[in-house]
């Protein structure tokens, strides 16, 4: 046994070798260094246009992160609570991830969800797409090495996220 630490979340993972996702910010396996490697990344100065987006970022996540445990409460498919619940965990994860560029206070969200499933994923996917359109258009303003690496991972996330709820719509 070893334990790998994620550059993104900047926790660590116990097995016998990286996950292919990060458990907690699923990020996927090439973030993850063997603990002793690991160096907590420089934030630097995040200059205003970034602080600016990483804002807007957080309010999307802990959005997103509120309406995914809305989704999960309100199925009836265990299969689908489950899905839903760790979704909402991960994003509530971005979040956090976000708010340490920053030094964001924590914000009470509140967020509806539709009754069924099928209107969940639908509009989760939309939701997981206004994330990686939103973040491209970050990422090409940022200058900041962190903040660049933190929004190329969370497209690279959300899309595994649309890709799961895509494969569930069928
Ligand atoms: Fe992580
Ligand atoms: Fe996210």
């Amino acid at each position: 046994m070893q334990a790998f630490v994620c550059l993104i979340c900047g926790d660590a993972y116990i097995g016998e070798a990286p996950p292919t996702h990060c458990p907690f910010c699923g990020a996927p396996k090439n973030y993850f260094v063997v603990a002793e490697a690991y160096r907590a990344p420089e934030i630097g100065k995040i200059g205003e246009t970034s602080k600016q987006n990483i804002l807007a970022s957080i309010k999307l996540e802990d959005s997103n992160a509120e309406f995914y445990a809305c989704s999960s409460v309100s199925s009836k498919n265990p299969g689908m609570r489950a899905i839903f619940k760790r979704l909402s965990k991960v994003e509530r994860e971005h979040a956090t991830i976000l708010r340490k560029l920053v030094g964001a206070d924590e914000d009470s969200v509140i967020e509806t969800c539709g009754e069924k499933d099928e209107d969940n994923v639908k509009a989760a996917i939309a939701r997981e797409e206004r994330a990686m359109a939103s973040y491209s258009k970050f990422l090409s303003e940022a200058t900041e090495p962190r903040a660049k690496q933190i929004f190329k991972a969370l497209i690279e996330i959300e899309n595994t996220h649309k890709e799961l709820l895509g494969s569930m719509k069928r």
